[in-house]
């Protein structure tokens, strides 16, 4: 079924830099109302001073108390959720042992946790607005095992996330989209070292995603990598494994950890 953005009602996390600020505005030009989360509060107030389809709204994921407080304010405020876009998220250094435990943990809270937390929050407004959409920027990070192991496991948790509810809230008119970009130049993710090298030409920008989590929107797929190139290392790890493997590990090695 054909499902159009104009009119209808979105909450972006992390929307105060890099892909959630690219996202809000892309949005709000399609005409959607967005509600924009993150805890910067004075750059989503300048972000809704550029269009007045944004609406700011700042709040942490990892508080549990504070996301029910964000669904309940959307239900009282507008009545309506038609998609949500859990986007916040943090990267995360190599995790060498016990001195990085706490670094490793509140990735895996931001990113796993945070999105499970806004998920929950805001389900039964999502069922009450259906046919509606949950669209969770994971990453290429979430398919191959490259990168800190604990950013890693947080984006392959987010992965199976999606696809398990894509399956289980299909009948409640909620479709569930994995969107997993590969290499995007932000102020989180500067990508410095990989401009550096061959890929550099291959990394991507903000308003890539965007442009893709707008497509995800309108046709509810499942699925989406972007840029769409990064698919081919991903059938490539799950055809050939081994093979795989031996080129991820020299790419590891080459690079140290993501940045
Ligand atoms: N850039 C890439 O190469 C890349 C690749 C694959 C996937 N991704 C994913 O894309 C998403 C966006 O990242 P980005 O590249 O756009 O990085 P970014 O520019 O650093 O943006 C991260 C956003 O998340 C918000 N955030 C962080 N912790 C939060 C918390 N506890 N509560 C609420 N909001 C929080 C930040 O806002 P505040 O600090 O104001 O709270 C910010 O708006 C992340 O999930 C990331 O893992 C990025």
């Amino acid at each position: 079924m054909s499902w159009q953005p104009r009119g209808r009602v979105v909450v972006v996390t992390g929307a105060s830099s890099g892909i959630g600020e690219a996202t809000a505005r892309r949005l709000a030009r399609a005409g959607m109302t967005v509600v924009a989360v993150a805890r910067r509060e004075e750059r989503l107030h300048a972000l809704a001073d550029e269009h007045p389809s944004i609406r700011p709204y700042a709040a942490d994921v990892r508080d549990t108390a504070a996301i029910d407080e964000l669904a309940a304010w959307v239900d009282r405020e507008l009545g309506v959720c038609h998609a949500l876009v859990n986007n916040a998220g943090v990267g995360g250094g190599p995790f060498t042992g016990r001195d990085d435990l706490d670094d490793v943990l509140r990735t895996i809270d931001v990113n796993l946790l945070g999105t499970i937390r806004c998920t929950a929050a805001f389900a039964d407004l999502l069922e009450r607005s259906a046919p509606s959409r949950v669209i969770n920027v994971a990453s290429v990070a979430g398919k191959l095992g490259i990168g800190p192991a604990g950013y890693t496991a947080s984006k392959f948790g987010v992965v199976g996330l999606s696809e398990s509810l894509g399956f289980a809230w299909a009948a409640r008119g909620i479709t569930v989209t994995q969107l997993n970009p590969g290499f995007i130049e932000t102020e989180g993710f500067p990508q410095e070292q990989i401009k550096r090298g061959p890929m550099g030409r291959l990394v991507g920008q903000p308003e890539d995603v965007a442009d893709a989590i707008l497509a995800a929107l309108t046709s509810g797929t499942p699925e989406r990598t972007v840029p769409r190139w990064y698919r081919g290392f991903v059938a490539f790890r799950h055809v050939a494994a081994p093979a795989y493997r031996r080129v991820a590990s020299g790419m590891d090695r080459a690079r140290g950890s993501r940045d």
